[in-house]
């Protein structure tokens, strides 16, 4: 069968690559991919904003399964758009995909549905806004309500500091947004929980632990993840209960209200405090680089999962997992998530040995006449697997030395939490 997978970062190449591992693929697209995905995939440069000539050359290709990576495309609506003409694609359509479009759609369903939250005010209006911060506690946290590519959030630790804010977010930092979210900051320990889903059940899909600062022990700016390690630390089985019973199947529940079923993957974005959960966001997909971290253990052939999904089918099958633990350190462009340079070459990175447990994602790199250039802020993930988190940390900081690329940076802590204790 022929698969396409959309979008361009180490999630995708990730996905593409584990695609690649079954039996059943005779051709895979990448819409647009990187130079990782390119000795693996065809990859097809379109503009992503025109369903129409995606579509079309869907069609003329005789794609079997469109596989959607980023929540761009989802928020936009590209899978009621795709299933109009009868393609077959993984992911959440348009109404499903506002748990992650919109915060305060997500949130209006916390309210109705009684999931556990931080607590929050909705507002149309700078002065409103304004008023309310003068009375609340500190810190406070302010959000944008529309998609803000992991941005939009500011935690706030002054009345100073939340109108700053309020002004930016008001005045379009981060595109146009009618309201915004006051809530209440939780203090606890962060922790990414994600299932997958066939629009009647579900499956829980292995958990993660991701590293947002981009500076050694967690300071810093707030970055798309600099690493993260699987399992997460914090999971167990009361918890893990508590997560579905208490937060999932309610906002299922919500959805169904509005009409929606929900399709594809469902990243749950907890905060965890004495062992109970409070949802902070839901992503309405793979987290990255989570993914890249989870699939190297997933024993399963990935595209019997994802047809099940599309069939209704989740409930026929099992979702097998290789009994080791999941490393990836990500490989950013020196100065991200500042500016940082463009084009500039990777060399070294024929020196890098792989095997069955040790696996390098590409994110933004292109391959042009023979070279490959760096082009955007996570470039590389690089993944071990192994008996334990500490060796594969080793394992990878042995093939970073390598790497020796001085157009980058990494952060050699990742899994501190549980390897250096
Ligand atoms: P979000 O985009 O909603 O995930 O927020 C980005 C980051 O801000 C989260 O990963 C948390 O680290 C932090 N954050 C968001 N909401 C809260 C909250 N209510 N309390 C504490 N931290 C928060
Ligand atoms: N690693 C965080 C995210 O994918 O949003």
């Amino acid at each position: 069968m022929k698969v396409g997978i959309i979008g361009s970062g180490g999630r995708e190449h990730s996905i593409c690559q584990t695609v690649k591992k079954s039996n059943k693929i005779d051709e895979i697209f990448c819409f647009p991919g990187n130079a990782g995905t390119k000795d693996i995939a065809e990859n097809v440069n379109i503009d992503l904003d025109s369903f129409e000539i995606l579509k079309n050359f869907i069609l003329e290709k005789k794609i079997d399964l469109i596989i959607v990576g980023p929540e761009k495309p989802l928020v936009n609506g590209l899978v009621d758009y795709l299933e109009k003409f009868k393609i077959k694609v993984f992911g959440p359509n348009k109404i499903a995909a506002q748990l992650e479009g919109s915060k305060i759609f997500t949130k209006q369903i916390c309210e109705k549905y009684k999931i556990p939250t931080a607590h929050f005010g909705i507002f149309e209006t700078k002065n409103d806004a304004k008023k309310f911060l003068k009375s609340t506690n500190y810190p406070t946290v302010i959000k944008a309500d529309n998609l803000a590519s992991g941005k939009g959030v500011y935690i706030c630790n002054s009345e100073k500091e939340a109108i700053v804010a309020v002004e930016e977010i008001f005045n379009g930092k981060f595109g146009l947004t009618k309201n915004i979210l006051i809530e209440e900051f939780l203090k606890g320990e962060e922790m990414s929980f994600f299932t997958i889903h066939d629009g009647k059940t579900f499956k829980t899909f292995d958990t993660a632990q991701d590293h947002k600062r981009v500076l050694e022990g967690d300071k810093g700016k707030n970055t798309g993840g600099m690493g993260a390690y699987s399992p997460s630390r914090l999971i167990n089985k009361d918890l893990k209960n508590k997560i579905i019973y208490k937060i999932i199947i309610p906002t299922l529940k919500g959805l169904k209200e509005l009409g929606a079923e929900y399709k594809g993957f469902l990243y749950t974005g907890l905060m965890i405090i004495k062992n109970e959960p409070y949802l902070i966001e839901y992503n309405v997909r793979m987290g990255d680089p989570e993914c890249q971290t989870i699939l190297p253990k997933l024993k399963s052939d990935i595209t019997d999962i994802f047809l099940a999904c599309c069939e209704e089918k989740l409930d026929k099958i099992d979702i097998e997992w290789i009994d080791k633990k999941s490393l990836c350190i990500v490989v950013c462009s020196k100065g991200y998530p500042d500016a940082f340079k463009k084009n500039v070459e990777i060399e070294n990175l024929s020196k890098i040995k792989l095997d069955k447990d040790k696996y390098l994602f590409h994110a933004g790199t292109l391959y042009k006449e023979s070279k490959i250039y760096a082009i955007g802020g996570r470039v590389l993930n690089f993944v071990s697997l192994s008996e334990d988190l500490g060796s594969a940390r080793d394992e990878i900081i042995n093939n970073l030395d390598k790497l020796n690329w001085d157009g980058g940076f990494y952060r050699k802590d990742i899994g501190y939490k549980v390897i250096d204790r």
